[in-house]
């Protein structure tokens, strides 16, 4: 990651990229929020970030002054190529209504409740082999050797793709998102994913499957076959939204869980509370942060927003908000109040949020089965990623 010049002042002059931000940023909307609770930078363009649950839903909800055309949080600093291969982005993510609509109608049975409950036995059973591993040896990077391993394996098979390349498309999401302000990586990155699909959409065509991809190339809307563009941007999107996204929240779960015995114990003990605190740990650790571009100059709250602006959708930030949480920044495993918003509000709520909390949920289930007692080995090597998506890149722990 680049480095930048440290924030002088987080009201005026926030970067989401800042080393502090991303290990802790939870003291510094909560200062923002008392003081200036929508903060704004001109740092890679001008941006606003607010930080109570009010703010984050009103805008998420007000499509017609905030975008998704533009939803990356931090802007691509490289040469746009001419002609693009997606000149509509990843549908339904950076669709606005009506591309948004039909597009996300189209990728939401993939993930219905019945569909997830016939991608759980798998998903154990990867789990399972995953913790085979590394069960024996007492320790165990929580995030590189498990987390990271799990999303996309269970997407891989979604799009009826091999798991045998995982890693490189571990490589390639994290090119986009969590190194997005290296120009040369985020590139490398579409890259790599674009010629993968295109490959395989020609594959499909072939050779049609059950799987995502061949039922997007078979599927027609308004009497005509779906633009290349929009099934590759798709499928490019279910990658990209599916993989670091849980894998961040598994990790941070894990992470808070190695650091407090009392919520391992009860996790591990009393199998009931596991959906309540699923919910919880998602709220607590809400990995994604989104962006919305300003239609039109806008007066919000005060803020004079300008077209052409970014606001970025604090989603983490308002599930820590004291007005709508009781004791935000404790874990309460059992909160029986928790109207969370870490998958977001509104028109582009996650798709994919019964696969991702079965997914969460799964891996905690085998995980604290197996190995109901693991603490961090070396609080100072846990490293995050931060920016677009939150959570432990690197997460030694120990056990037995
Ligand atoms: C813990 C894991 C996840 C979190 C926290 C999360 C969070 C989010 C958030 C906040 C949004 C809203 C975006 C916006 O407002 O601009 C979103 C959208 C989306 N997510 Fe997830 N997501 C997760 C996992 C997944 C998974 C596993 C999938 C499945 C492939 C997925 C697919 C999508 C899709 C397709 C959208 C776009 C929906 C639309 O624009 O209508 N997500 N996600």
């Amino acid at each position: 990651m680049r480095t930048t010049s440290p924030v002088s002042a987080w009201e005026s002059d926030f970067d989401v990229l800042d080393p502090r931000y991303i290990a802790d940023p939870f003291g510094i909307w909560a200062e923002l929020r008392m003081r200036c609770p929508i903060a704004h930078t001109d740092r890679r363009g001008s941006t606003w970030l607010p930080t109570r649950y009010k703010d984050v839903t009103a805008i998420a909800h007000d499509i017609e002054h905030f975008s998704s055309l533009e939803v990356a949080v931090i802007p691509f600093d490289g040469e746009e190529p001419e002609d693009p291969v997606l000149p509509y982005g990843l549908p339904p993510i950076s669709a606005d209504p009506p591309l948004h609509t039909w597009t996300r109608r189209l990728l939401l049975p993939w993930f219905s409740h019945k569909r997830v409950q016939s991608y759980e036995a798998m998903t154990r059973a990867l789990c399972t082999r995953l913790i085979d591993g590394f069960v024996d040896s007492g320790r165990a990077d929580a995030a590189s050797d498990y987390a990271q391993q799990i999303p996309v394996r269970v997407i891989a098979h979604i799009l009826g793709v091999s798991p045998d390349h995982s890693d490189t498309f571990t490589g390639w999401v994290r090119d986009v998102l969590e190194f997005a302000d290296d120009p040369e990586r985020r590139v490398h990155g579409v890259q790599g994913l674009l010629e993968y699909f295109i490959e395989e959409v020609a594959k499909r065509r072939a050779q049609p499957g059950d799987d995502l991809l061949s039922e997007l190339l078979q599927t027609e809307v308004d009497g005509a076959p779906i633009e290349d563009s929009l099934v590759l941007g798709a499928a490019a999107l279910v990658l990209i939204a599916g993989v670091d996204t849980t894998w961040s929240a598994i990790g941070s779960s894990l992470w808070h869980l190695a650091k407090h015995p009392a919520d391992r114990r009860r996790m591990a003990e009393d199998p009931d509370v596991m959906s309540l605190a699923v919910e919880e740990l998602l709220r607590a650790y809400s990995p994604v942060t989104m962006a919305r571009i300003v239609t039109e100059d806008v007066e919000y709250a005060g803020c004079p927003m300008k077209a052409g602006d970014k606001v970025l959708m604090n989603f983490p930030a308002a599930n820590r908000d004291p007005e709508v949480f009781e004791d935000p920044d404790e874990v309460v495993l059992d909160r029986a109040h928790n109207r969370h918003v870490a998958f977001g509000s509104g028109i582009h709520r996650c798709a994919g949020s019964n696969l991702a909390r079965m997914e969460l949920r799964v891996a905690l289930e085998e995980w604290l089965r197996r190995i109901p007692d693991f603490r961090l080995a070396d609080e100072d090597e846990v490293t995050w990623a931060g920016g677009q998506v939150r959570g432990p890149r690197l997460l030694p722990v120990v056990f037995g």
